[in-house]
């Protein structure tokens, strides 16, 4: 049984063999109904829109049916039922499992309680490999992974899309700039670990020290539900906000992406500028989520 917990999980074999089958899925423009009569779980114990509905879009497109809980307070959980004991349960009614959970390393157990495979959509600050693989599907579908200058600009402690992406950005020659106010930077572990991997890391906190000179740009929200107070939220919201200005001299083919939702970083004036591909980005989630549930279902 195959489940897709941790881009830690991936070598740059797979995750290259999964970007392949998406575009494939994408270019094929009409889809097979690969997962007729395939059941497929959403248990998301946290809000989603994009990666829920694009989840259950992907599903759909290929003939699977979703069933759903979208809440705590929806589900026995709010009974005090285990996480273990839901998982043990759900999975004897299902093909798959798509979890979202507030708590780091969530996916990872339900995956040692379920009897069928399980997808990690986000697990509180922890990981969000299906997010990943949908950022990297959008670069690739602009540029080379490899030789690039990547920003990953905003909360890089709690933001779990920036964990994920920059774990797996190791297995390229991508230069990683952080942007971040100074109690937002990257986990120390993981700043670490990348640099032992032979990924260069720089570190900045002024956007425009760096933006010039970026082919990604990589906004992500402060995670204003990770803080343990909001005083210390209120110190660092809205420390970046993208607007049509901070663009004026970059290189001609940045592309900015943005895992969504915004809450500030990029002014609306963007969208319509050459540079701004994050709804692009989300359109991305289908095919990919469509390669994923067949990876791991068939
Ligand atoms: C992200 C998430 O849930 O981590 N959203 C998403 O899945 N596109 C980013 C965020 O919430 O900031």
């Amino acid at each position: 049984m195959h489940h897709i917990i941790s881009i830690r999980d991936f070598e740059r074999e797979d995750i290259d063999a999964l970007l392949t089958k998406a575009q494939q899925i994408q270019s094929l423009g009409s889809y097979k109904q690969t997962l007729r009569g395939k059941l497929v779980a959403l248990l998301f114990f946290e809000p989603s829109t994009r990666t829920r509905m694009s989840f259950a879009s992907a599903l759909a497109r290929l003939g699977g049916e979703a069933i759903t809980v979208d809440s705590v307070e929806g589900s026995s959980i709010s009974k005090g039922e285990t996480l273990a004991d839901t998982i043990k349960v759900v999975s004897s009614y299902v093909d798959a499992i798509v979890l979202r959970h507030p708590k780091e390393g969530a996916a990872r157990l339900a995956s040692e309680f379920s009897s069928v495979p399980v997808i990690n959509a986000g697990d509180g600050a922890g990981q969000h490999p299906s997010q990943t693989l949908l950022d990297l599907f959008t670069i690739k579908e602009n540029m080379k992974l490899d030789g690039i200058d990547l920003g990953l600009l905003g909360d890089l402690r709690y933001g779990r899309t920036a964990h994920s992406l920059s774990y797996a950005l190791s297995h390229y020659d991508v230069t990683i700039h952080t942007i971040t106010p100074k109690s937002l930077e990257m986990p120390q572990w993981l700043s670490t670990e990348l640099k032992e991997r032979g990924t260069e890391v720089v570190e900045h906190e002024k956007l425009e020290d760096i933006i010039n000179d970026l082919d990604v740009l990589y906004a992500t929200r402060i995670q204003r539900e990770r803080f343990p107070d909001m005083a210390s939220y209120a110190r660092v919201a809205n420390t970046y906000k993208i607007t049509p200005e901070t663009l004026k001299d970059v290189r001609k083919n940045l592309i900015l992406l943005h895992p969504l939702p915004r809450a500030g970083e990029i002014d609306p004036a963007v969208d319509a500028l050459p540079y701004a591909k994050y709804f692009r980005q989300a359109a991305n989630g289908i095919p990919v989520r469509m390669a994923m549930l067949e990876d791991v279902i068939l």
